[in-house]
């Protein structure tokens, strides 16, 4: 295993990954991922064709989001419109309750935090996403878990995981060779998994005109730490591209939202994997809540079981421990972005352009 840190890390803040291996695990054992409430950070509640005149009401840890739209440009407030503007009650929205905004990507982003520090440098980079959004409904879906955000991405960064729990969607285990490359900066964690001949994807097999019995793989999960949301690329030779983004809006500490976007515009239009491949979204993530929501709530009661890992999971690991560095800056009042998470990240991810 490889680790190389993103150079645009390298300030002089140090980094949040302890080099002692004991210091390392004393961190990864100490996650109680309900505990971590970060800040100053952009959320993409709802997909933009969701927002219309009439408002939606999504929450990020029980904080509610009114999102409509007036003359064409989506907003956000504490309180339903119709009921007046009467006045901020937390210190997250400005003196009329209403919070920052963006859109862009194909959603609208709330800012959850200190309304002064909202910027939008601060809304992640999505390569893969158009800018403006547009993609066809069927590319878009919403799914829910009874989870915590942050294990549900500790769970998708695992992508071992998939070849057990959704090997009759994505292919089984058995390959030549994997290897596993963990990135990261203090905003963002980045997993590349690149195997040789694995079996083939069954619905690529199936809907993706793909005949042999093995493809070259090359996964790659990235996830932006403060807004809970993963890129999650793939690349399959022979085969399709998959350009899935995976939102894990936390609307309450042990409830999470995903509003997902799976960009198959690059496959054939004859190709039914093209319309498949974003419903698989539905049944995957069925598998893994049969997993997370069990787990999810053992952390919220002490108990004498330990909380195992393998040195393998180096990328769960990790991330545990750079949401915990944020965690703890935040706890001393620093809410600055070290690292610009808005930096084109193609070349992180392996990217190839259209
Ligand atoms: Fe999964």
């Amino acid at each position: 295993m490889l680790d190389v840190t993103h150079p645009s890390s390298s300030d002089d803040h140090g980094d949040a990954i302890p080099s002692d291996p004991r210091e390392f695990a004393a961190k990864v054992n100490a996650w109680v991922p309900h505990d971590i409430v970060l800040k100053d950070a952009w959320f993409p509640l709802a997909h933009s064709f969701a927002v219309t005149a009439k408002p939606v009401r999504r929450a990020v840890y029980s904080q509610p989001y009114f999102l409509w739209r007036e003359h064409g440009v989506a907003l956000a407030s504490e309180f339903h419109p119709a009921a007046g503007l009467i006045g901020a009650k937390s210190t997250f929205s400005d003196a009329a309750g209403r919070y920052p905004v963006i859109e862009k990507y194909g959603y609208v982003w709330g800012w959850f935090g200190n309304p002064a520090n909202a910027a939008p440098e601060h809304v992640p980079s999505l390569p893969y996403l158009p800018e403006e959004g547009g993609l066809p409904l069927h590319m878009l879906g919403t799914v829910r878990f009874d989870c915590t955000a942050p294990l549900s991405l500790e769970n998708l960064i695992d992508l071992t995981h998939a070849d057990f729990l959704h090997a009759d969607v994505v292919g089984d285990e058995i390959m030549d060779k994997e290897t596993v490359e963990v990135f990261h900066d203090s905003e963002t964690i980045t997993m590349v998994r690149t195997c040789v001949n694995k079996s083939v994807a069954p619905i690529m097999k199936w809907f993706g005109g793909v005949k042999s019995d093995v493809q070259q793989v090359r996964q790659v999960i990235r996830i932006y730490l403060r807004s809970h949301a993963a890129i999650a690329y793939g690349r399959f030779s022979p085969g399709d591209n998959v350009q899935l983004f995976h939102p894990c809006v936390p609307e309450t500490r042990d409830r999470t939202r995903l509003d997902y976007a799976m960009n198959t515009t690059n496959v054939k239009k004859t190709n039914l994997f093209r319309y498949l491949m974003p419903k698989a979204s539905y049944k995957v993530s069925r598998q893994d809540s049969t997993m997370t929501s069990p787990q999810s709530p053992r952390y919220m009661h002490p108990e004498k079981r330990k909380d195992l890992h393998s040195p393998l999971d180096e990328a769960g690991q990790k991330y545990r421990v750079l949401m915990l560095a944020l965690a703890e800056r935040q706890a001393r009042g620093d809410y600055a972005y070290r690292d610009n998470v808005s930096a084109d990240c193609s070349d992180i991810i392996g990217y190839q352009k259209p």
